[in-house]
């Protein structure tokens, strides 16, 4: 018996979350903080990026602020790399900036401009690549490690509407489990988790008439929140995860059960 349970059970872990100033990375990045995990906290915003890196130092642990972009591969494979230059050793990567810009005129088939396929694709399918492209070897260094990438429910659903962005996450689910089987003998393991609505300080922002539609369509009596989705990273992200590759796990308070 190995209790790998409690506070901890990241400890000596160097986790990179790509998107953790905000919303549910947010959320994340301070579990994983609060975990033991050293943390490295990229975003697009340095200073969101920074008040993160600063409560979770400020809480007893350790992180590291830095800017990306997603949309640029060459600045996410730079905060794969900061993680090693700061903290000496690589063995988590969560992807899960979401760009709210690339959904500007994604729409339907007919309706959909190439340019919006390819901001889609650029910022949620290339960026969440590029950065397991930059990570994997890193991690071979050490024996392995854990990638987490974000999908969403849209992948999986008939929506009438953002073709390019449900594309761009089946894809994901896709490449998570291309990145299981390909590198998984040598200790790499890579997992989906896929959201329901969650309410994330942009998704407040949605028409009450969504939000009401998003609840009517779970079984949870209330909306997801971003730490529904932290405790989850946390644990695929751990050694408790260690038999867990290639999976896309929905947290989606009920969705798919469809009531
Ligand atoms: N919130 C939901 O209901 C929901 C549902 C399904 C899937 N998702 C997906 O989950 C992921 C996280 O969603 P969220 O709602 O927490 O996101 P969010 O919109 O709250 O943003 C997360 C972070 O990404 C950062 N970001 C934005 N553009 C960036 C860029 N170009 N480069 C680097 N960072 C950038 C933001 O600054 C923010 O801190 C996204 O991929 C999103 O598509 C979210």
């Amino acid at each position: 018996v190995t209790g790998r349970s409690g506070a901890g059970r990241l400890a000596s872990k160097v986790i990179v979350v790509a998107g953790g100033g905000g919303g549910t990375g947010q959320a994340t990045a301070l579990r994983l903080g609060a975990e033991g995990a050293q943390v490295v906290v990229g975003d697009i915003d340095l200073a969101a990026a920074a008040d993160v890196a600063a409560r979770i130092t400020a809480a007893g642990g350790s992180a590291r602020p830095l800017a990306f972009d997603m949309g640029d591969p060459a600045s996410t494979a730079a905060l794969v790399k900061f993680a090693v230059d700061t903290f000496g050793r690589l063995d988590g990567l969560h992807n899960i900036a979401g760009n709210p810009a690339a959904h500007a005129g994604d729409l339907d088939l007919l309706s959909t401009g190439f340019e919006t396929w390819e901001a889609q694709f650029r910022s949620h399918l290339f960026a969440y690549a590029q950065a397991a492209k930059a990570a994997i070897p890193l991690m071979l260094e050490t024996g392995g490690g854990a990638i987490i990438m974000t999908s969403s429910a849209a992948s999986r659903s008939a929506m009438t509407t953002r073709v390019a962005y449900q594309t761009a996450k089946a894809g994901v689910e896709t490449l998570t489990r291309h990145i299981a089987s390909t590198y998984g003998k040598r200790g790499i393991r890579c997992n989906a988790i896929c959201y329901g609505m969650i309410m994330t300080p942009n998704a407040l922002n949605l028409p009450q008439a969504v939000r009401d539609e998003a609840l009517a369509s779970i079984w949870s009596p209330r909306h997801g929140r971003p730490d529904d989705v932290a405790g989850l990273a946390a644990l695929l992200l751990s050694d408790d995860g260690e038999w867990i590759n290639g999976q896309v796990i929905d947290v989606n308070g009920g969705r798919l059960l469809g009531p």
